[in-house]
Formats: structure tokens, C-alpha cells, sequence
């Protein structure tokens, strides 16, 4: 049985001082053992807001990294930054990093291997465009994105480190969310995928999130699904919408 994981993926919002205030007043309405719970704040917010969940059992997640280890690379934040920090989960390659900052499926995997190499959790996103729903091209690109993301991650670093988002553009902050049948239609064949790349037993293991205007409306029919362990939630993660989705159930 997969434990479900619900991501909150704050994006360029909050200052530090609206962070704290956000985190004060949602951390003791999220009080769940049967789900894994992640905030991923900016960078700046990062040691704070581990310092105000530390007696909670929610987790603290970044939402990119630079693959390098240290050195001249002016603006990049390395994964041991954020180790310092209290960062146990990574996203990479979500769609606004793919499209403004031009990150490539070799970029995302140099990423997640650097994540597993520091035996985080990488949350690796895959995800089409309309335009390429509407050509019916999703399965092609999917299976693209995550033959070339997950390259040399061995059935162990899979199982242990790696968690799948699909996220569809066309659904990312529009209000227009998959249907659930969709949601798991593509779910069940990123599983598939997963099988014949790595195998049966890994692909059972992985967990794989919704991501996409997910909302307390939305977030039961969603998660019940059978191949979908969870969500990733942009917009409605700001507010206290968020603690309705964690108490989906
Ligand atoms: P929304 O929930 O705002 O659609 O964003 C989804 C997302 O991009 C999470 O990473």
C-alpha cells in the first residue's frame, strides 16, 4: 500500500514574514500520520519555516536545486544548502522551470541524480501541453520525459528516492483541472511505463502525484484514484484550502 504524499508548492510567493504567518496558522490543523505532507517554500523561507514545523510531521521541500556541487555559479543554490536548511524533498523540472528557464529533460535528470546521490527524495515532474493533448501526443511525451529524467537511476534509487508529479500544462494554475479519469489514465501509464523501464515491483513502489488546480472540491475524487498517491498543489497550497486537501478523507 502506497502512503499518499500531498506537496504544497508555494511557487514565487510569501515573503518570510507572510510565510511565517501562513505556516503558524495552517501547521496545527495538519495533524496526519496516514499521509506525508511537504511544504515547499522559497528559498528564503526555507530555514524558517523548518524551524516552525520542527514539532510537526509535516516536511520541508525546495522547488529546484542546482546539480553542481559547489563553486562559481552565480544565483544556484547547491543541494547541500539546502540540507542545511532541513530540505528532505526536492521538485524538479516543473513546467515553469522547463518553460521560462529553459530546463531540459538532461538538466532534470543531472538534478534528481544529484538528489539521490544526497539520498533526498526528488519530486520529478513530467507534463504536456494542450497542444500536444489535443494532437493526442501526451503518452509520446510523458514516455519521453521520463525515459530521459530518470536515466542511470538504478530499481533501489527509484523505489527509495524518486516520486512522480504529473502535472498537465494546460491545467497548471487555469482553474481547469483533468478530470480524474484522465488524471488516472495517464497516472496508470506513467506506472506502466515505470514497469517496463525499471519493473513490476519498482513500479508498485513508486509513488505518483496529480498535480494541476487541485482543490478541496476536487481533491477526494482525485486522490482515491487507484494509481494516484497523492498531489501537487500550486494555488490552493496558499491558503487554507491546503489543510481541507491534506483532510481529503
Ligand atoms: P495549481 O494548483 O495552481 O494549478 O498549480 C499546480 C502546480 O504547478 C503545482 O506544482
Amino acid at each position: 500500500m502506497r502512503k499518499k504524499i500531498i506537496a504544497g508548492n508555494w511557487k514565487m510567493n510569501y515573503t518570510l514574514s507572510q510565510a511565517e504567518d501562513f505556516v503558524n496558522e495552517i501547521s496545527k490543523q495538519i495533524n496526519v500520520d496516514d499521509v506525508d505532507v511537504v511544504l515547499c517554500p522559497n528559498f528564503v523561507c526555507l530555514d524558517r519555516i523548518n524551524e516552525l514545523i520542527s514539532d510537526s510531521n509535516v516536511k520541508l521541500g525546495a522547488q529546484n536545486v542546482y546539480f553542481e556541487e559547489k563553486g562559481a555559479y552565480t544565483g544556484e543554490t547547491s543541494i547541500d544548502m539546502l540540507i542545511s536548511t532541513g530540505v528532505t524533498y526536492c521538485i524538479v523540472g516543473h513546467s515553469e522551470r522547463r518553460q521560462y528557464f529553459n530546463e531540459t529533460d538532461e538538466i532534470v535528470n543531472q538534478k534528481a541524480k544529484k538528489i539521490i546521490e544526497k539520498d533526498l527524495t526528488a519530486i520529478v515532474c513530467v507534463g504536456e501541453t494542450l497542444e500536444q493533448r489535443n494532437k493526442n501526443e501526451m503518452f509520446e511525451v510523458i514516455e519521453n520525459q521520463l525515459i530521459n529524467g530518470l536515466k542511470d537511476i538504478s530499481k533501489e534509487q527509484m523505489k527509495r528516492n524518486i516520486v512522480i508529479a504529473y502535472e498537465p500544462i494546460w491545467a497548471i494554475g487555469t482553474g481547469v483541472t483533468a478530470t480524474a479519469s484522465q488524471a488516472e489514465e495517464m497516472c496508470q501509464f506513467i506506472r506502466n511505463v515505470i514497469a517496463k523501464l525499471f519493473d513490476e515491483n519498482t513500479a508498485e513502489v513508486v509513488r505518483i502525484q496529480y498535480g494541476g488546480s487541485v482543490k478541496p472540491s476536487n481533491a477526494k475524487e482525485i486522490l482515491n484514484m487507484p494509481n494516484i498517491d497523492g498531489a501537487l498543489v500550486g494555488g490552493a497550497s496558499l491558503t487554507n484550502d491546503f489543510v481541507a486537501i491534506v483532510n481529503y478523507d
